[in-house]
């Protein structure tokens, strides 16, 4: 029977649906993917509503396929638009759908657009509302990111925080009586899939045995040119002594034209879940701004040096392989010959164990279902 048509059924019969679930944008896919699994194996009855913030196949279809997550029952297509207009365009769009659906429970997870849009939407309902990677802090109001974050875990009934930090962050704002440390749902999808990710065609392509891995897509680093272009260069320099694979997303893409770039940076399309993970694993040296590959390199036990003034993942560089080095040349150079003799092993953070989305449905179905 077809996802839809499941629904239908359900919805006719008026068996209550227990959870709705979110995914808007690229970060989201890896992590609504175990828990939608411990949802169909916990049987809990549950539908996805797809926001459509991310469209593209390398940025959306691609990572649905990879990583077996149903077609979401709906999807609102909402597309590019600024901050203001694809925030009020998910929330237009979203209030039908729980109105009709109704859910117990909706979950959202991370920190984009689509988890404000829906949150807020769901705020005002009956349903309420769980949010996944709760109490990440950066403190830079800067970083639309954050914004999402402080307002979500604030209009949120229920918060799972993936480490102590984050934890810490909540009680300090008064969250602490909705909040339960459950760990990590990137980690529980790495470790599914770690071994597939090392076996992707991709990386046979790749002709060097050793190399750096680049992605860029924060607006704080790509928006300003000059600042783009001094980053570029000293990725440049750096590609003298290690080729750099750069995996280029469509925003940033925009910004490269016109700018210099020698053959030992190679820059590729963003690519799907499993060649990305593959790619991480492989590389000898991870620079990024994203916030997902700070996690993935620590329990990879590569080294990462996150070119940002700050983390809202410190348990990456406590505990894991995360180096802050900001935009600064000279302190990315140093870190990068630091980093680049040394032998680097896999930590795994407390309950970055592969079994969060487990504690999370069992806290849903023990308490709120
Ligand atoms: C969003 C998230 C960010 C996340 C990033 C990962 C917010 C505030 N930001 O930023 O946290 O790290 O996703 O990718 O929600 N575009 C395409 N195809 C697509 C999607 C986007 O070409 O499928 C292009 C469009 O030109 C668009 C631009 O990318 O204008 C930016 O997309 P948008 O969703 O607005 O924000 P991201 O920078 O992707």
């Amino acid at each position: 029977m077809s996802d839809m048509l499941q629904l239908e059924r359900m919805l006719n019969t008026s068996k209550k649906i227990d959870v709705m679930v979110v995914a808007g944008a690229r970060p989201n896919f890896m992590k609504v993917a175990p828990i939608l699994n411990e949802l169909d194996n916990e049987h809990v009855t549950n539908v996805l509503v797809h926001t459509g913030q991310h469209y593209d196949s390398a940025m959306s279809g691609d990572f649905f396929e990879e990583l077996g997550i149903k077609e979401p029952e709906y999807n609102l297509n909402v597309g590019s638009h600024s901050h203001a207009v694809q925030t009020a365009r998910v929330m237009e769009k979203f209030e039908p759908v729980l109105n009709e659906v109704s859910p117990r429970v909706l979950i959202v997870v991370g920190d984009v657009n689509s988890t404000l849009a829906t949150a807020l939407v769901a705020s005002k309902y009956k349903t309420l509302v769980a949010h996944v990677e709760a109490g990440l802090r950066s403190n830079d109001r800067e970083m639309p990111e954050e914004i999402n974050r402080v307002a979500v875990d604030h209009i949120s009934d229920i918060l799972y925080a993936t480490s102590k930090d984050g934890l810490i962050n909540l009680e300090r704002e008064g969250l602490i009586d909705r909040s339960q440390l459950v760990g990590n749902v990137m980690v529980d999808t790495l470790l599914n899939n770690l071994e597939r990710a090392k076996n992707r065609p991709i990386l046979s392509t790749i002709k060097f045995d050793r190399f750096g891995l680049l992605t860029l897509h924060r607006p704080s680093n790509v928006d300003e040119p000059e600042l783009f272009e001094d980053l570029i260069k000293t990725m440049s320099e750096i590609s003298m002594s290690l080729p750099v694979i750069f995996l280029c997303h469509p925003r940033t893409r925009a910004k490269l034209k016109g700018i210099n770039i020698p053959d030992s940076i190679v820059v590729l399309e963003p690519v799907s879940y499993l060649d990305a993970i593959g790619l991480e694993a492989k590389a000898s040296v991870v620079f990024t701004d994203s916030g997902g590959m700070q996690e993935e390199t620590t329990i990879l036990g590569v080294p990462c040096l996150t070119l940002r003034d700050n983390t809202e993942r410190p348990v990456t560089v406590a505990e894991g392989t995360n180096f802050i080095v900001g935009r600064d040349k000279d302190k990315i150079i140093e870190t990068f010959k630091m980093v680049i003799g040394q032998e680097f092993k896999p930590k795994r953070p407390e309950y970055w164990d592969g079994k969060a989305s487990k504690r999370i449905v069992e806290s849903l179905k023990s308490k709120y279902l």
